[in-house]
């Protein structure tokens, strides 16, 4: 089967390429373009206290409608109208990438310097009124912060499950809560690990209990010898391709799934030694695990991009997850009920670090999306193509035809 991805030329053409060239710098311009949105007749604006401080993530309040900002070493709280209400420090702070266990829990021997505290993560906690801000700083430590005042609830810091990354860049990392009735939430997280495979998981799921004080905040949801919440880069993969890393843009749960976008570098026949990152080819892949799937058994993941006029758009920027309006659903042939994604893809396959701007917005309805993991899970229980998971297993494994439905598992 050909897995050349989700396809939908169409719409990108229904949607028109003005408005993919509007979105193509993602969430960086989406902040500040809310930063000087018009009310009325005035029109007001919020900065950063330096211009370098640039604002990493956006939220809004479902029903305060209250703006939260995480930029580099603060996380601001602005009401409806952008006046700021609350401003949290973060960093910079003494700090060296080199030193784990962070120097926080442990005196760590390298030079230290002034570092800055890039915000990667920035999700409210609707069940308990708080947000969870993560950082770059000592190995990428999270906080918990009161949604009202930005007090810190805890900052979970003495463990190695509460380190997610070092890496200080903004649009690597990206978490989804999933809450549980009666029960404590657990999070998802995918992150970029920055050549640092053997201290952080690509992809985890953790708890995060209601109480901030619990021991268990953070612990990785299953952890055995044998079988745990988590997907980690294997050394060899990092060794055959040197810049090997997965970068997730944005995550989300919709029905009994929780999802990631991701870019990462193509492992299919670029598995030899290779120079410089500059020579990579990306690819843009939706990721998919069952919510309650503790030992990441669901894990599968396609390739995704559009096509437009014979233009290939594959390096995802952004993404957002909404329901269809009227127009739009009948167009996509599902109900205005349905989760669809809107993304916004840059031209080509490399670059991925600085992307063309040729850009282009593309609409996927989850229904389809489903529909195409399901075929793809089918054809591969068939013993059609290959598990598409190099990166992971370190070669091309073939699909092999299920005896029966006990043995259906994608990952070995
Ligand atoms: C902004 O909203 C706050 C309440 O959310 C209000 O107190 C304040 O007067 C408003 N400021 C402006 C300039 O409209
Ligand atoms: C991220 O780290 C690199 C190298 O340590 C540094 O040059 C860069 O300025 C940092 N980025 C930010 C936003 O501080
Ligand atoms: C629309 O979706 C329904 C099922 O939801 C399907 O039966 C029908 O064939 C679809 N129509 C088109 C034009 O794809």
């Amino acid at each position: 089967m050909n897995m050349k991805g989700l396809r939908r030329s169409q719409r990108t053409s229904a949607l028109g390429p003005k408005a993919g060239a509007l979105l193509c710098r993602g969430i960086w311009l989406l902040a500040a373009a809310l930063a000087t949105v018009s009310c009325g007749q005035t029109l007001t604006s919020f900065h950063p206290e330096r211009r370098e401080w640039a604002f990493d993530h956006l939220t809004v309040h479902q029903t305060t409608g209250a703006v939260y900002i995480g930029a580099v070493n603060r996380v601001y709280k602005l009401s409806g109208n952008l006046t700021l209400l609350v401003s949290h420090d973060t960093g910079p702070e003494d700090d060296n990438k080199a030193c784990y266990p962070p120097l926080i829990v442990q005196p760590c021997s390298e030079p230290l310097v002034s570092t800055n505290n890039v915000n990667k993560l920035l999700l409210i906690d609707y069940s308990q009124n708080r947000l969870l801000a993560c950082g770059s700083l000592y190995q990428g430590v999270c906080k918990l912060l009161r949604l009202d005042d930005l007090f810190i609830l805890v900052e979970p810091s003495h463990k190695k499950e509460h380190y997610m990354s070092s890496i200080n860049q903004t649009g690597s990392m990206y978490g989804v809560i999933v809450p549980s009735r009666g029960e404590d939430a657990t999070l998802f997280i995918g992150t970029a690990v920055d050549g640092k495979q053997d201290y952080f998981p690509t992809i985890s799921s953790r708890k995060l209990p209601r109480d901030p004080e619990s021991s268990a905040m953070l612990d990785y949801e299953l952890h055995t010898d044998f079988v745990s919440s988590l997907i980690k880069i294997p050394s060899d993969t990092l060794a055959l391709v040197s810049h090997f890393d997965i970068y997730y843009i944005y995550g989300f749960a919709s029905g009994n799934f929780v999802y990631f976008l991701t870019v990462q570098p193509e492992t299919e026949n670029s598995m030899s030694p290779s120079g410089s990152s500059a020579d990579l080819f990306y690819t843009s892949r939706i990721v998919r695990l069952c919510k309650d799937d503790r030992k990441f058994h669901s894990y599968v993941s396609l390739p995704v991009g559009c096509v437009r006029n014979g233009v290939e758009y594959r390096l995802l920027q952004a993404a957002y997850l909404a329901k269809p309006g009227r127009v739009l659903a009948a167009a996509l042939n599902i109900s205005a009920q349905d989760d669809v994604l809107f993304t916004v893809f840059s031209k080509g396959q490399k670059q991925y670090h600085r992307p063309p701007d040729d850009s282009a917005l593309c609409v996927f309805s989850i229904r389809d999306i489903n529909a195409r993991i399901k075929e793809r899970l089918q054809s591969c229980y068939q013993g059609e193509g290959n598990l598409e998971l190099n990166w992971l297993l370190g070669k091309d494994v073939p699909c092999t035809k299920a005896v029966s439905d006990a043995d259906a598992d994608l990952t070995p």
